[in-house]
């Protein structure tokens, strides 16, 4: 928490621009080789700690453990499976975790005006209920870096297919945003975890494509959509499978970018 720096841009929208064009032809090693560098502890990774997060920081800690910073965001719905690995990653790179919490107040008003499990009753309940847990506190991490690291990747669902593995974040201040992982499959995944023997998160063993929160996710057959066990309860139409940490209903709505 303490190493936070003041938080300027130090490259214009344009030179980001032309980083992205380099950066797509690169691997996932030389592009964080390249936002370490560039950013130190300006830049972190947003980690959920689902199989990609801990892909991202057994690379970032081999690049160099000191510029390694990790951030997290505690809903207060995560599960306990979540919470062990996250103390198994601290453990084993020995590197802090920054944890942001949702603001008191506002859990407090959202839960005794809505209830407990207001997510299951209407969509709105459900958006309000990211946008305080979620959200709100991703902002307030990203208010003070120059960039994030994310595990996102194209495959995942529609509304990613279009990312680069370098882009400027509209929606956050026109920061970096950096997606090491935008071409990597699932099997590429699970590969580098293996072979790397990276500790990872014990929902995946039993049916979890991803990891979000306990009352919102659930495991998914091997023949399923793996975005179908997030708000599985919603339609994809509905509601886009997205919380509001990455849709950017500007860019969503432009038609694709010819690169
Ligand atoms: S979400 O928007 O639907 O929740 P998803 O679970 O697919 O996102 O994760 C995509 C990426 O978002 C992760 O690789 C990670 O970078 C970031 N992320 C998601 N949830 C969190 C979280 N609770 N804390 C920090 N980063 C997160
Ligand atoms: Fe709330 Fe569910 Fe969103 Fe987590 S995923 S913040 S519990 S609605």
């Amino acid at each position: 928490m303490e190493k936070i720096m003041d938080s300027k841009l130090t490259l214009t929208i344009p030179q980001i621009e032309q980083i992205a064009l380099q950066m797509e032809k690169k691997s996932a090693e030389e592009v964080l080789e390249w936002a370490l560098n560039t950013f130190g502890l300006r830049i972190g990774l947003a980690s959920s700690f689902g199989s990609e997060d801990v892909v991202l920081v057994d690379i970032m800690a081999k690049i160099d453990k000191e510029k390694t910073r990790v951030f997290t965001l505690d809903t207060g719905r995560l599960n306990q499976e979540t919470y062990d690995t996250i103390d198994k990653v601290r453990k084993k790179y020995d590197i802090q975790i920054e944890t942001f919490f949702p603001e008191r107040q506002e859990v407090e008003e959202m839960v005794q005006t809505r209830g407990m499990n207001l997510m299951y009753e209407s969509i709105e309940n459900r958006k309000l209920c990211c946008e305080i847990r979620k959200v709100h506190s991703l902002n307030r991490a990203l208010s003070r870096l120059d960039g994030w690291i994310t595990g996102l990747r194209r495959e995942q669902v529609i509304t990613r297919s279009h990312i680069q593995k370098v882009e400027v974040d509209f929606l956050h201040n026109n920061i970096v945003k950096v997606n090491p992982l935008a071409d990597w499959t699932n099997d590429m995944v699970w590969d580098y975890i293996h072979k790397n023997d990276v500790p990872y998160n014990k929902l995946h063993d039993v049916g979890y494509a991803s990891i979000g929160c306990e009352p919102c996710t659930r495991a998914v057959h091997p023949n399923e959509d793996p975005r179908s066990g997030r708000w599985w309860w919603e339609t994809a139409t509905d509601t886009h499978k997205e919380c509001g940490l990455h849709w950017d209903p500007i860019k969503q709505s432009k038609p694709k970018s010819k690169k």
